[in-house]
């Protein structure tokens, strides 16, 4: 294009918009060193600070804070006195950055950023090629910072929210029922849900072994008694009767979504419930551009595309795929009741029943 044809205004504005955007992504490290070092949970609630007064009440060095101090600064992560040279968090920015309970706390979302920095020339090559990358092939952040982003929204929305917009799920729930937790990973669901149920009792299975490994053990440490966790596929996963069968953001990373709905009719009871928690999308592309679209999309394109096509079948329904599309999934594998019991801003929550 030739130089005259550039209008200055637009470039003007394209390229603040990347320069914020690269902001982000250079400052993203440092919030996990600010994680790793204790320093947001250190300021929170702590007033006004002094870089050297931070770095003694956590043990680091004064030239190193002020620094990374510098660069929240800039960022607006903390707020900045220039009379008093001094640093404080606000009672928002620590919900995101210190408290790892806030259902707005975002460091675990950074932690799956960083681990598909490590992956992206392995999964440029099967651009080339085609072919799948399991959620197994991963650099293990992923793993981590899936459970870490997760767990604060099952913790703040899965029971006070979600299993009451079920239909009568929450009332099977407190007399004792049997639930599959299909695709657990780190099992942060099967164990909230465990420790709000204690008559029922809970079954995760993923195919990923280290996953399941990891969950047994959080579960021993927190003395999850009616939580067991087994490694198996969404397509093979034993025992039935069950009363609920839930889906926590990994249907549409299944290569065989449908196979996947067939096997759990099969599982689940006459009047038993499917739960699908699947991330929030509208129907079309031109609908989901938006932040919360964005992620999705990345996230898609670097894990839950790239895993599906990992699998038999190899759907590729992405992690926008939106209700009508998963509707259809459902229907096609034999459900014929479908609905959206509620949503967030980030999440589909949707029941299928038979
Ligand atoms: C995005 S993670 C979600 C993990 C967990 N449900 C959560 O919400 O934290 C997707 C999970 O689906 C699992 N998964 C993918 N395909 C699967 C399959 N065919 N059968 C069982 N698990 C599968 C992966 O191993 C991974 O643990």
């Amino acid at each position: 294009m030739a130089a005259s044809e550039v209008d200055e205004a637009k470039l003007e504005e394209f390229v603040g918009q990347a320069v914020t955007d690269m902001g982000a992504a250079m400052n993203a490290v440092l919030v996990m060193v600010g994680d790793d070092l204790g320093l947001w949970k250190a300021m929170a609630g702590a007033g006004p600070v002094t870089a050297g007064e931070l770095a003694g009440s956590t043990g680091v060095r004064e030239r190193y804070v002020r620094e990374w101090l510098s660069a929240q600064a800039a960022s607006g992560y903390v707020e900045y006195d220039a009379d008093s040279e001094t640093f404080s968090l606000t009672p928002e920015q620590a919900m995101v950055f210190a408290d790892e309970d806030s259902p707005v706390f975002l460091t675990g979302g950074l932690h799956v950023v960083s681990s598909l920095y490590r992956d992206r020339q392995r999964i440029a090559e099967r651009f080339r090629d085609g072919e799948g990358f399991g959620w197994h092939e991963h650099d293990p952040e992923l793993f981590a910072g899936t459970e870490q982003f997760f767990r604060p929204g099952y913790k703040a929305h899965l029971v006070s929210d979600w299993i009451p917009a079920l239909d009568g799920v929450e009332e099977k729930l407190r007399r004792g029922a049997k639930v599959a937790d299909v695709g657990c990973g780190y099992g942060a669901s099967t164990m909230v849900m465990a420790e709000a149920f204690p008559e029922s009792e809970f079954h995760g299975f993923d195919y990923h072994d280290e996953s399941i490994e990891h969950s047994r053990e959080t579960a021993e440490k927190v003395g999850a008694t009616n939580a067991e966790f087994e490694v198996a596929t969404a397509k093979d996963f034993p025992g039935d009767g069950y009363d609920l069968v839930c889906f926590f953001d990994c249907l549409h990373d299944m290569g065989d979504p449908v196979g996947a709905l067939r096997h759990v009719r099969d599982r689940v009871s006459d009047d038993g419930s499917v739960m699908l928690v699947e991330p929030f999308a509208n129907e079309s592309l031109s609908e989901n551009m938006n932040p919360v679209g964005r992620i999705f999309y990345a996230a898609s394109t670097m894990v839950c595309t790239p895993s599906s096509l990992d699998q038999e079948v190899g759907l590729g329904l992405g992690a926008q795929a939106g209700e009508g599309r998963l509707g259809d999934v459902a229907r096609e594998a034999g459900f014929s009741q479908f609905n959206r019991a509620t949503e967030t801003p980030f999440n589909l929550i949707l029941e299928a029943r038979i």
